[in-house]
């Protein structure tokens, strides 16, 4: 998704711009550009390959300077086009547009400014030329035009004519060693520098350069200048922006520039990691206790008497596969809901319930929001499980889980994924001892469960070869029908999402009891139907479902634990799970699913790590 950086300094940032540009880049762009302040004037490289194909046009075209921005685009408004990529300029009223060094403003943004429309006519009546189908030339326009002298002023004039969420970054020709920046509703933080200071929407991305970090809050706008910043808002009261006192921190940020090692894609490399990465996310635990999540844990989970989640994607899964064990094993009431969706829905607020936010990223922008309405609505109980400990999403929320999945670049979650299972099934053993429903003995039972899933994990992976024979078979295929029953349906679900996003064949997922309601219609020779079966419970009702498709000639594909006594015949295909798993045997069971999804896209020869249209950290709505 869109990345931002920019700086100011004595010394030739370019380098500092494109290796920052660099570390955001797993998370998906369509286009990148960079623009400096150089010999008085501006200059910019703009492209719609890689960020390495841009740094050969910034040396080609000699670009070297002090001040400068650069950004990584996903498109939203306008194709991923090199017009549409942003610096834009504005070259003020009826001017030469599309110059390549004539403009007098310069931006970059990140979010999306719903009043555009308006904007944009209001502008061209003024003069101004559009170049480009964006949403953020409206920006660059609307500072140029509010300039007499002073980007701050410019700035702090426009921002309050913009509707929607966003993070920006500006420069102006008649200011060379000048930076300012806003943010509102996309993260946006400063690094602190030694007569020089730098801007990103990510600390990651600014890691090597400084560590001293500011957190920008919403509504806040920085004026980066060489040996100072300087922090403002607009008081509601006043109407006028004042300073701001905001925390510097020192901040570790991991550069998520990870060796591939002897793999072909992240994505393989992020699922072999998965049983290190559930261990390190397990490795300070050595009994359960609401402390996990934070200081006032245990006040907080007597006090509450359901649990909502919210979360996107994979994420949602995550949360969907622990509202099973939510409910069965601390018998608490869990809903769980779309982010996107439940921040517009009217529903019914209790104060006594806790929210749980899921994240990989921390940063998701329909996550936040959702938090954010809940929060509104007097629902002061939050947790997250999230994967980034300086993301906003642990900021804004008084408990959290981190996982400790390490840095996942490949698009499509995987190592994230198992570890916020671990991550939440923690959170309901914890939840299950503050109600008076874990004794001493099954806490233990599920630790000695816990601490054994690294090892049951590496057993699931070295069935890869097998996962392999099938995945030819599937990357022949444009469908595929994914079934599960109670725990494992959100598995059914995660599975074939993995396969949608990187594989692009179309796949869904059922219940497999709702089978017979719709579905069935589709089963053919011509539709693999994968099924997760474990030895649980519902086995027998699942192999009634396989009875279903077999009669109508469809092809099962299933993923069986040891002891199920499903053998492979005519139209049945069987890989054996080493072990059954009981209350944990989602985290092994979402493996196999995620390497046929990563083989077959291999076999059709898609861009595994970075899938078209898709982005790893969605921070626009
Ligand atoms: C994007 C990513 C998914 C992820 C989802 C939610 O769509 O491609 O992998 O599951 O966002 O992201 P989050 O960071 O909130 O877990």
């Amino acid at each position: 998704m869109c990345g931002i950086v920019g700086a100011v300094s004595q010394r030739n940032i370019v380098p500092i711009l494109i290796e920052g540009l660099k570390r955001l880049e797993y998370r998906g762009y369509d286009s990148c550009g960079v623009a400096v302040h150089q010999s008085g004037e501006l200059k910019r490289a703009r492209s719609t390959s890689r960020v390495a194909e841009l740094n050969t046009a910034v040396d080609e075209d000699g670009i070297a300077a002090g001040t400068g921005i650069a950004h990584t685009r996903w498109a939203t408004h306008g194709a991923p086009a090199v017009h549409n990529a942003h610096p834009h300029f504005s070259h003020g009223p009826g001017a030469e547009a599309n110059s390549a060094s004539a403009g007098r403003i310069a931006l970059v943004h990140n979010g999306i400014i719903e009043n555009h429309e308006e904007l944009r006519a209001e502008l061209k009546a003024k003069g101004y030329a559009f170049t480009s189908q964006t949403d953020t030339e409206v920006i660059a326009h609307l500072v140029e035009h509010l300039y007499s002298g002073d980007l701050l002023d410019a700035v702090q004039a426009a921002l309050p004519r913009l509707k929607g969420a966003y993070a920006i970054a500006v420069f102006c020709r008649d200011e060379p060693h000048r930076v300012i920046a806003a943010r509102e509703g996309s993260p946006l933080v400063l690094g602190v520098g030694e007569g020089e200071n730098f801007v990103a929407s990510d600390a990651m991305a600014l890691a090597g350069v400084t560590d001293q970090i500011v957190y920008l809050e919403e509504g806040d706008v920085v004026d980066l200048q060489l040996g100072r910043y300087w922090i403002s808002r607009l008081h509601a009261e006043s109407g006028r922006f004042e300073a701001q006192q905001r925390e510097v921190k020192t901040v570790h940020a991991h550069s998520g520039a990870a060796e591939l090692g002897p793999y072909r894609h992240y994505m393989q490399k992020e699922i072999f990691e998965q049983p290190t990465a559930i261990a390190n996310t397990l490795e300070a635990i050595s009994s359960i206790s609401p402390e996990l999540f934070g200081d006032g844990a245990y006040r907080i989970f007597k006090e509450v008497d359901s649990v909502l989640i919210l979360a996107c994607g994979t994420s949602y899964y995550a949360g969907s596969t622990a509202k099973y064990w939510l409910e069965s094993i601390a018998k608490i009431p869990t809903s769980v809901e779309i982010a996107s969706e439940y921040r517009y829905r009217d529903s019914v607020p209790n104060p006594r319930t806790l929210v749980v936010t899921i994240s990989q990223s921390g940063e998701t922008a329909d996550t936040l929001a959702a938090l954010k309405h809940a929060r509104a609505q007097g629902m002061e109980h939050t947790l997250t499980v999230c994967n980034v400990s300086t993301s906003a999403m642990v900021r804004e929320c008084k408990l959290a889980y981190i996982t400790r999945a390490g840095a996942e670049i490949g698009v499509a979650s995987t190592k994230a994924f198992t570890t916020q299972l671990v991550g939440l099934f923690l959170l309901t053993l914890a939840l299950a001892q503050t109600r008076g429903h874990l004794g001493d003995e099954q806490e233990a039972e599920h630790l000695k469960a816990l601490r054994h899933l690294p090892v049951a994990v590496q057993a699931v992976l070295a069935l890869e070869p097998q996962v392999i024979a099938w995945s030819e078979e599937f990357a022949r295929k444009e469908n595929a029908l994914f079934l599960g029953r109670g725990l494992h349906y959100p598995i059914a679900l995660e599975g074939a999402l993995k396969l949608k996003e990187i594989s692009y064949i179309h796949a869904e997922a059922y219940p497999a009891g709702e089978l017979k309601h719709g579905p069935l219609a589709l089963v053919t020779a011509e539709m693999p139907v994968v099924t997760v079966a474990p030895n649980d419970a519902l086995l027998e009702k699942l192999k009634s479902n396989m009875q279903e498709v077999r009669a109508r000639g469809g092809q099962l594909f299933v993923f069986a634990d040891a002891d199920t006594a499903i053998e492979s015949e005519a139209g049945l295909h069987v890989i054996r799970m080493p072990e059954h798993y009981g209350a944990l045997s989602p985290i092994l069971h979402v493996i196999p699913l995620q390497l046929l999804a990563y083989h077959t896209a291999c076999a059709r020869g898609t861009d595994v790590d970075k899938p078209r249209n898709l982005a790893k950290s969605v921070t626009v709505e």
